[in-house]
């Protein structure tokens, strides 16, 4: 039984075989109408989401199976104190796979230690998404023609941003990969994150604090939001949450090749004008997360189509 806890629990090859397999199934959803009838998934949700329970629920639906779960944690028994190892330990009675998010970094992974059923990290805390960074991946695939040699900036809050951490392990494996980091001082990358980087020496990087010095040499760009939650002190936020505006004045500055990923929910981060330039590509990311959970589903249950 395999879990994805991080994109390092799947080699090179496996992404490509998963985001091949995601392009199957987006050409050819009648070939996998019916792959997961009679199975259940679990989406068990100790933190807000959009994207991530809708797109993990709709996986499971379009490949025939059913779904089951909670979407905020005060709805569970976790609200009377039940641990997450009971609570897996119980959902493994009913659901044959499990996603979860929590807002404790490496509860996903106590989860797996416990769990009769595969688990996935749907996101824990400002850790690791391994699932979005299979979207982002795969819509930097499909936009650009390869995974290689190319420079990509990351913008926004690089402390807590858990896509942020999780893309940039995943992007550490391919050649000639460089990276700008884009944000506030108090912003930064984690040391942990730093110090990851450095022990691969093949990788450059450098941390910049303005958006537009970056702009031009961009392959692409990589916009978060200043996460509300993540912050202990109101004032801190308020200082921060405009820092950065996408508008189309400063995508002037970018190359026309240049592609904008998010792994959303955006608040002001880009402007909606920026929507309708053909190089924003966030709504592209949406629904490819469909397409790439559906077959790291199928992946984890070991089913062949
Ligand atoms: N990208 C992402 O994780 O969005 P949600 O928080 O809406 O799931």
């Amino acid at each position: 039984m395999r879990h994805l806890m991080t994109p390092l629990d799947l080699s090179v090859e496996e992404l490509d075989k998963l985001m091949d397999a995601a392009e199957d199934i987006k050409a050819n959803p009648a070939k996998y109408s019916h792959a997961c009838d009679g199975r259940i998934l679990a989406a068990l949700f100790y933190e807000p989401s959009t994207r991530t329970r809708l797109s993990f629920e709709a996986a499971m639906l379009h490949l025939g199976g059913r779904t089951m779960g909670f979407a905020d944690a005060m709805s569970s028994s976790a609200a009377k104190g039940e641990s997450v190892a009971d609570t897996i330990r119980v959902v493994s009675c009913f659901a044959d796979i499990a996603a979860m998010r929590h807002f404790k970094e490496g509860a996903p992974m106590v989860a797996a230690q416990f769990s009769g059923i595969p688990v996935i990290n749907a996101g824990d805390g400002g850790h690791q998404h391994p699932t979005q960074t299979l979207t982002d991946l795969m819509t930097i695939r499909s936009s650009k023609g390869r995974l290689s040699s190319m420079k990509i900036g990351m913008c926004g809050d690089l402390k807590f941003g858990r896509t942020v951490h999780s893309l940039i392990r995943a992007l550490l494996r391919y050649d000639n990969i460089s990276f700008v980091f884009i944000s506030p001082d108090e912003l930064k990358l984690p040391d942990y994150m730093t110090e990851e980087l450095d022990s691969h020496p093949e990788i450059k990087y450098k941390e910049v604090t303005r958006l537009e010095d970056a702009l031009p040499e961009l392959d692409v760009l990589y916009m978060t939001r200043v996460q509300k939650e993540r912050f202990f002190n109101e004032e801190d936020y308020v200082r921060l949450k405009d820092y950065y505006i996408l508008d189309s004045r400063k995508m002037e500055l970018a190359g026309e090749d240049m592609i904008v990923l998010h792994p959303l929910p955006r608040v002001n981060e880009i402007s909606v004008e920026v929507d309708k330039d053909p190089r924003a590509k966030y709504f592209d990311q949406v629904q490819n997360g469909m397409y790439i959970r559906m077959a790291l589903i199928l992946m984890l249950l070991g089913i062949e189509v």
